[in-house]
C-alpha cells in the first residue's frame, strides 16, 4: 500500500505539521497509519510522545540512513499507509526515502523564497527518477496560507501549473489548531478547542482526501 514521503529542504516548511495532519485525518477514516520520524530533530516523535496516539495509528523513530529503505518496507503492508516525515535538508536519507515513494508530498509557504527553495526539492525527485528509472508521482501542498490569496501565491501557483506541477486543493491554512497539535498530541477530533475548530477539521479532511485520491490513482 502507499508509502507518502513528505520532504523538502526548506526548513520550518511546514513538513511535519503535514505529515501528522495527513496521517491523523487518515487514521479518523479508518486507514491503518505509520509514521516515520526520520528526522533528527524528531518532531513527528514530540508530537506522538505528547498522550496516547490516535486510534489506527502507529509512530516510529530511531529511523536512519541505513535502515530507512528496510523499515518503509516493513511497514508497507495491505490496506496500510507509511507517512515520512524527512529532516529538512538534502541528505542520502531524503533520497533514499523519496526512492521509496509512491507519492512525495513537498509543502511549501506561499512565498517566493520558499518557492524557490522548494525547486529543489522537485529537481531532486527528478534526480531519484533518473537514478532509479521510473516516475515519482509527487504534488506541492501550501502551507500556512490565509483565506486572502495573496498576489505572491496565485503568481507561484500559476508557474507551478505551468511547469506541470499537481498541487494539492485545499492548501493548509494557518490555523491555530494545526500548531496546536504539537501542544497537545492527538489529533483535531480529540483536542479541546482551538480557534475556529470547524473550520481547521474541514479544511485537514478535504486536504487528506485528496491526497487519499492521489493514492489511489498512484497505486492503480
Ligand atoms: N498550517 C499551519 N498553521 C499554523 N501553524 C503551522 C502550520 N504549518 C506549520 N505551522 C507551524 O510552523 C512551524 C514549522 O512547521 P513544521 O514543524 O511543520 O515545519 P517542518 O518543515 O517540519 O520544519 P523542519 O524543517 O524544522 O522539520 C511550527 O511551529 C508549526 O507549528
Ligand atoms: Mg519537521
Amino acid at each position: 500500500m502507499p508509502v507518502v514521503v513528505v520532504a523538502s529542504s526548506k526548513g520550518g516548511a511546514g513538513k511535519s505539521t503535514t505529515a501528522v495532519l495527513l496521517g491523523t485525518e487518515l487514521a479518523h477514516k479508518g486507514v491503518p497509519v505509520t509514521m516515520l520520524d526520520c528526522d533528527p530533530n524528531r518532531s513527528l516523535s514530540i508530537w506522538a510522545d505528547l498522550g496516547t496516539l490516535p486510534e489506527n495509528v502507529r509512530a516510529l523513530n530511531d529511523v536512519s540512513e541505513s535502515s530507512i529503505v528496510k523499515t518503509i518496507k516493513q511497514y508497507d503492508v495491505d490496506g496500510a499507509v507509511v507517512i515520512v516525515d524527512l529532516e529538512g535538508v538534502a541528505s542520502r536519507m531524503v533520497s533514499r526515502a523519496i526512492s521509496q515513494a509512491d507519492l512525495v508530498l513537498i509543502p511549501m509557504r506561499a512565498t517566493t523564497l520558499d518557492a524557490k527553495i522548494g525547486a529543489q526539492s522537485l529537481k531532486l525527485i527528478a534526480e531519484e527518477e533518473e537514478a532509479i528509472n521510473r516516475k515519482i508521482a509527487h504534488a506541492v501542498v501550501f502551507t500556512m496560507t490565509r483565506a486572502i490569496r495573496s498576489k505572491q501565491q496565485t503568481g507561484i501557483e500559476t508557474s507551478l501549473r505551468e511547469a506541470g506541477i499537481d498541487i494539492i486543493e485545499p492548501p493548509l491554512m494557518e490555523r491555530a489548531a494545526f500548531s496546536a497539535l504539537f501542544e497537545f498530541g492527538g489529533n483535531l477530533h480529540s483536542m479541546e478547542k482551538q480557534g475556529n475548530m470547524a473550520a481547521a477539521i474541514e479544511n485537514a479532511e478535504a486536504f487528506a482526501m485528496a491526497v487519499y485520491k492521489r493514492l489511489t490513482e498512484a497505486l492503480q
